[in-house]
């Protein structure tokens, strides 16, 4: 029984690494060069603190959501990662199952272990299922692969930009050995690589640019996702160029080191162009001086900017997720949802469909917990006020 050895996510981490295949444990683990952005995306989390507001009667509480407009039990998604199969031979099928079972969206990979027609045919009723795209540098198979991606009824593209080439990432490059192809026709390994990542991304298109964007448009009416955004300027760009939302993400630190967190993004979008935020996340975060004077109010009543959207653009943000803490600060500053990478890479390792099944609990119930100890009953509660820096000096 899981429940009693498995507590928390790292468990889940601690365990993968004893049972998984040393080159799968290498790729899944391994981040960019010192995998400095890796580990800061775990303590960026640990900087925030919550403030959370007292008797709110939270004996009932409702963590679910919409993401681009499909219902999931949690503002939290599983992030699409490649290669499932390198720590269980089921691979992504796992994850599709525990999704369905669980009410939440998962992202499939460009460079799945399991084909896009196999995760299909493992899918639930109307289970929603997002597909991650890297686009070829052979134009004619991207196009091939949008087509399938329409035709099979996937409902979201999540257009991966942070990876025009592969980061280096050293123990995947030391470990290197042999592993089953992705079944993807995006995959054509080219030469001699050192590493699971290099032999992936020897394909992607490096010459990727924003006028690929309304390439990808005239191909699909499904809504776009850039997946891989760093700063407040390519956020803003992301919407001008007609993108349906942003995925604030470094990719679990994989590609360029040093780089800055999806949350620290999330909070630079929030210093410089709130108007992208939903209106009641256009608020300072802390202590507020209306709230203060009308301490019943959810939210101040005057939004930092008033700017409205032409159209509703949807802010993910993923890296470091391993507790519900981490989640519901994030949201509370204004992302829809949280992505999760190797957090369900490792639970499917660990147990398969059963394991990813109580990832899934993890997170509801700690999700849950912190609602109730914030004093939020709703998603919708969660508000900028009840999230500040820890060090004050910090802003
Ligand atoms: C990834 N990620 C990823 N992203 C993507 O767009 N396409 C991909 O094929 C992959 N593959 C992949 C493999 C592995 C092993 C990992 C760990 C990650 C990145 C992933 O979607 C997500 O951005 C990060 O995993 C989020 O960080 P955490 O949750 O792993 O800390």
């Amino acid at each position: 029984d899981l429940s009693n050895i498995i507590l928390n996510m790292r468990d889940f981490e601690k365990a993968a690494e004893e049972l998984c295949p040393k080159v799968g444990w290498a790729y899944y683990a391994s981040a960019a060069d010192d995998e400095i952005t890796k580990e800061e995306n775990n303590t960026d989390y640990k900087k925030l603190r919550f403030r959370p507001r007292v008797l709110r009667s939270v004996r009932e509480v409702d963590a679910s959501t919409k993401i681009l407009g499909y219902d999931s039990t949690l503002p939290l998604y599983i992030s699409p990662a490649a290669m499932a199969k390198l720590g269980h031979p089921d691979g992504e099928v796992n994850l599709t199952k525990g999704a369905a079972s669980a009410g939440i969206i998962q992202g499939i990979s460009s460079f799945a272990s399991c084909s896009p027609e196999e995760i299909v045919a493992a899918r639930a009723p109307n289970q929603p299922l997002f597909f991650q795209l890297y686009i070829n540098s052979k134009r004619h198979i991207a196009k091939g692969v949008v087509e399938k991606i329409n035709k099979l009824g996937f409902n979201a593209i999540l257009l991966t930009v942070d990876a025009p080439v592969g980061g280096k990432r050293e123990r995947d490059i030391r470990a290197k050995g042999e592993f089953e192809a992705p079944k993807s026709d995006t995959y054509d390994k080219q030469g001699d690589t050192k590493g699971v990542a290099e032999a992936i991304f020897s394909a992607v298109d490096p010459d990727l640019s924003w006028k690929d964007l309304k390439w990808l448009k005239e191909q699909t009416d499904l809504p776009i996702i850039i997946k891989g955004i760093q700063t407040v300027e390519d956020a803003v760009q992301a919407y001008k160029y007609g993108a349906d939302g942003v995925i604030l993400s470094n990719h679990g630190g994989r590609q360029l080191d040093t780089t800055q967190t999806g949350i620290s993004t999330l909070l630079e979008i929030r210093k410089h162009a709130p108007f992208l935020l939903r209106p009641e996340c256009r608020v300072p975060m802390g202590p507020s001086k209306e709230l203060i004077e009308n301490p019943d109010l959810l939210t101040p009543s005057k939004p930092l900017n008033e700017k409205p959207l032409d159209r509703k653009f949807s802010i993910f943000v993923d890296g470091g997720i391993w507790r519900g803490t981490d989640a519901v600060k994030a949201i509370c500053l204004g992302a829809d949802a949280v992505g999760v990478g190797r957090g369900f890479l490792f639970a499917q390792t660990v147990a398969g469909v059963k394991g990813v099944e109580h990832a899934i609990k993890i997170f509801e119930s700690e999700i849950q917990l912190t609602m109730r100890l914030l004093g939020a009953t709703k998603i919708e509660d969660l508000r900028p006020s009840m999230v500040d820096f820890a060090d004050p000096q910090r802003e």
